[in-house]
């Protein structure tokens, strides 16, 4: 008999299960109502008095074993249930994260950028809130030159000295007074004008111009430069300058570029010529390099600017330059293939 008994205590002791039905199976076999140690305690009587002790450890042993059995597998069930609760099928496939875009003006910005840089320029960048010297009079746009009101300025109120920069060149002021040449450099950045809004300007839009500083620099080399930029940009190596007027170069000229008239759309953006404006460009005025603590006698250079927002249209065909700041995500995620 006690053989038998000890025999259930190694069932007991190698039972194992991950399922609440055969764990409950196994308590009723051994513990329950009708169960085995029910039947073995009833026996306890019948057995001779000599082995009474003998038998009456076993039986105990066996309820124990078989108490302890359930209770510690019941717990590790209830514990696996509540991380489940936590964290789900941990065997599950993760989920796919939605990974943003780039801005379309990031995009062209850094394109710009890349290109410049493989010809030694580098990047600098200044304050969007500026005095009126970076902005203005160390450009050769003294207090009461008519040429500012090209640029219709932001004043920081009850302040005429502090205002919205109305382009980059501020940058390039900044960057002549605390270098010495040569200077090359690019100054992408974020400008404002009192202008208003329409679906081809905004008063919020964003500028990279260049500064190239050195001895005998010439007309001809800031031609080769933009030429090569057209050709990196848009792939198309015809341009044409135009004569203009900016208060800091001089002469002064307005890149145009032959965009072609293939399309519809061609016709529409170039009003039927087949050129766009790009860009604003000129060898810098002596008078802002002076301003700058540049000596103009030895020293002469060039520069331009566009506008990022401009050449982003063209390029992705956006009709609309609202559209740029509306952060609508279903016009952002266009642009999820570009880098
Ligand atoms: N600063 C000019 C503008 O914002 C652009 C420009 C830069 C023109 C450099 C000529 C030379 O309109």
């Amino acid at each position: 008999m006690t053989d038998k008994i000890k025999e259930y205590i190694g069932e007991a002791q190698s039972f194992t299960t991950d399922n609440k039905e055969t764990l409950e199976a196994f308590r009723i076999k051994f513990l329950g109502s009708k169960g085995l140690l029910k039947d073995l305690f009833a026996e306890f009587k019948n057995v001779p008095n000599d082995q009474k002790k003998e038998f009456g450890q076993v039986i105990n042993l066996l309820k124990v074993t078989a108490e302890d059995k359930v209770k510690t597998i019941q717990e590790a069930l209830e514990s696996k249930e509540v991380a489940g609760g936590v964290y789900g099928d941990l065997t599950r496939p993760g989920e796919p994260l939605v990974v943003g875009s780039r801005h379309p003006i990031s995009i062209v910005k850094n394109q710009i950028v890349d290109i410049f840089s493989n010809i030694g320029f580098n990047v600098s960048e200044g304050p969007e809130i500026e005095d009126d010297w970076h902005n203005f009079t160390a450009l050769n746009l003294p207090e009461y030159h008519p040429a500012r009101d090209m640029q219709d300025t932001f004043f920081i109120q009850s302040n005429p000295d502090v205002l919205l920069r109305t382009h980059t060149s501020s940058v390039q002021v900044r960057y002549m007074e605390e270098n010495k040449p040569p200077i090359r450099t690019i100054s992408p950045g974020r400008v404002f004008r009192n202008e208003a809004v329409s679906s081809r300007s905004h008063c919020i839009f964003h500028q990279v111009e260049g500064l190239y500083i050195d001895q005998n620099v010439s007309f001809a080399d800031l031609k080769q430069t933009l030429l090569y930029f057209t050709k990196e940009m848009f792939g198309k190596s015809k341009i044409r300058l135009r004569p203009s007027y900016f208060p800091f170069t001089e002469p002064s000229a307005e890149v145009d570029i032959y965009w072609g008239l293939k399309t519809e759309t061609d016709y529409r953006i170039t009003k039927g010529t087949g050129w766009l404006e790009i860009m604003g460009c000129g060898m810098v005025d002596p008078n802002v390099l002076n301003n700058c603590g540049i000596d103009a006698n030895k020293y002469n250079g060039f520069a331009f600017g566009m506008g990022i927002e401009r050449i982003a249209m063209l390029l992705y065909q956006i009709g609309d330059i609202r559209m740029f700041y509306e952060n609508d995500v279903r016009f952002l995620e266009q642009f999820k293939s570009s880098i």
